[in-house]
């Protein structure tokens, strides 16, 4: 089980210094949440404060995109060299040329999903994928109950993925906690992302540890 730490939930006073604990501490990656005010109704950071962060960590870093116009962050997201990039299914209307613009940028491309949205949204572009990133909270804020229909759904994606032999990895967001963990990783999760129950904790280390349980 891998492990992304979320940004949203740090001191954005002090990210260098929130980088570099969660780094020490263990983290498999640094999910960054890029939301405009427009696909969400809320606002965190972009580009420029990514950027920023490159040079202050070598972790992998994890861009979830809850923006309209995604495509118009790629270019900046390659400057970071950002390892993984998810958009939201919801968001675009032309989503398998968004998984080809990710991928021809050396980026592993991955397709975000509300939870109200359904996985038949992935029926003919999950094969062009490297990852999917179930959403289980409605995406925009930090610190939200986890849902618990989503876990059905993992394991019906984890059905569908294997049926295809593909390595396509399935990425959790939204209210994942230590008590949540075993059961998502049971569901077929490869990657936990948290925020509040990492960032949360004055132990980051001890956090992150207890999610890979
Ligand atoms: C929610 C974001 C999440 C968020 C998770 O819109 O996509 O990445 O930071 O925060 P927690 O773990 O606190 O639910
Ligand atoms: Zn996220």
């Amino acid at each position: 089980m891998k492990i992304a730490p979320s940004l949203l939930a740090a001191d954005f006073s002090r990210l260098a210094e929130e980088v570099r604990d969660i780094e020490t501490g263990g983290a498999d990656y640094l999910h960054l949440d890029v939301m405009d005010g427009h696909f969400v109704p809320n606002l965190s950071f972009g580009v420029p404060v990514i950027k920023a962060l490159r040079k202050k960590t070598n972790l992998p870093f994890d861009v979830h995109l809850m923006v309209d116009y995604p495509e118009d962050y790629l270019d900046g997201l390659q400057e970071c060299r950002a390892a993984m990039v998810s958009f939201h299914v919801e968001a675009v209307q032309h989503a398998d040329r968004m998984i080809h613009n990710i991928r021809d940028r050396g980026i592993k491309a991955g397709a975000a999903l509300n939870p109200g949205t359904s996985l038949s949204t992935l029926d003919e572009i999950l094969p062009l994928l490297d990852f999917v990133l179930i959403m289980s909270v409605n995406p925009g804020f930090g610190g939200q109950k986890f849902i618990p229909y989503s876990l059905d759904k993992i394991s019906r994606l984890k059905r569908r993925i294997s049926s295809l032999g593909k390595d396509i990895l399935i990425e959790v967001d939204g209210g994942v906690n230590e008590k949540n963990a075993p059961l998502l990783r049971d569901a077929g999760a490869d990657i936990l992302v948290a925020g509040s129950s990492v960032f949360g904790s004055p132990d980051r280390a001890s956090a992150i540890s207890h999610l890979k349980i």
